[in-house]
């Protein structure tokens, strides 16, 4: 069995979105949930779909390999981020190289690095009347989104849109292709393996 951790700092919809998408397969599945933030919408998503969580702290994230440990313990081939706001520390971008996958909510290089997500990034589009936005799927490295490209897809921002409009713009696009995508990168990674 491969096995998907997911990282979520907000609601959730994605990880669960991913969760969803893989429950049917007898190969591959999420089986552990964390978050760095105890009032995430993540949480009570992954209770509903019976997916065990971890909540862990800056200190025990970022200045100690506990939660490599874990995801080692746990034999978890594969991190997905989904809605995660920390950036991700090079012991844990060491252990999951080119098995790490994020998603951004806009078309990076544009509006990518610190302060850049969320809502952030949908207020930054419409001020600057961006006629178009869209999502990256990307490799993860120890600098804020700018690991591998994967795949990216656009959608259209027009004068009348608020940022909330990009925004449920953007989560459409998340859903049709995110876990798809995540997808076809571990069976291509496990093709790629010579037996
Ligand atoms: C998603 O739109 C994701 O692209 C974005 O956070 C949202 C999480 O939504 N991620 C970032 O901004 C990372 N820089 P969700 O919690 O409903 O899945």
């Amino acid at each position: 069995m491969i096995k998907i951790a997911i990282f979520a700092s907000g609601s959730g919809s994605n990880a669960e979105r991913i969760v969803e998408f893989f429950s049917s397969n007898e190969e591959i599945e999420v089986t552990l949930v964390l978050t760095n933030n105890p009032a995430a919408g993540v949480i009570e998503r992954a209770q509903r779909l019976n997916i065990p969580t971890l909540i862990f702290n800056k200190t025990l994230f970022s200045k100690t390999d506990k939660i490599v440990e874990i995801l080692q313990s746990q034999q978890i081939d594969w991190v997905i981020l989904a809605g995660f706001l920390w950036l991700v520390p090079n012991n844990l971008t060491r252990a999951f190289e080119n098995r790490m996958i994020n998603i951004h909510p806009a078309l990076l290089p544009k509006y990518g690095g610190k302060g850049m997500w969320g809502h952030y990034v949908h207020e930054a589009v419409v001020a600057n009347q961006e006629k178009e936005s869209g999502i990256t799927i990307h490799y993860v490295n120890e600098k804020y989104d700018e690991g591998k490209v994967i795949f990216q897809a656009k959608c259209e921002v027009t004068s009348g849109d608020s940022p909330e409009d990009v925004a449920k713009k953007i989560h459409e696009l998340e859903y049709q292709y995110f876990p798809e995508i995540i997808y076809q990168e571990i069976l291509s990674a496990k093709n790629s393996i010579v037996e």
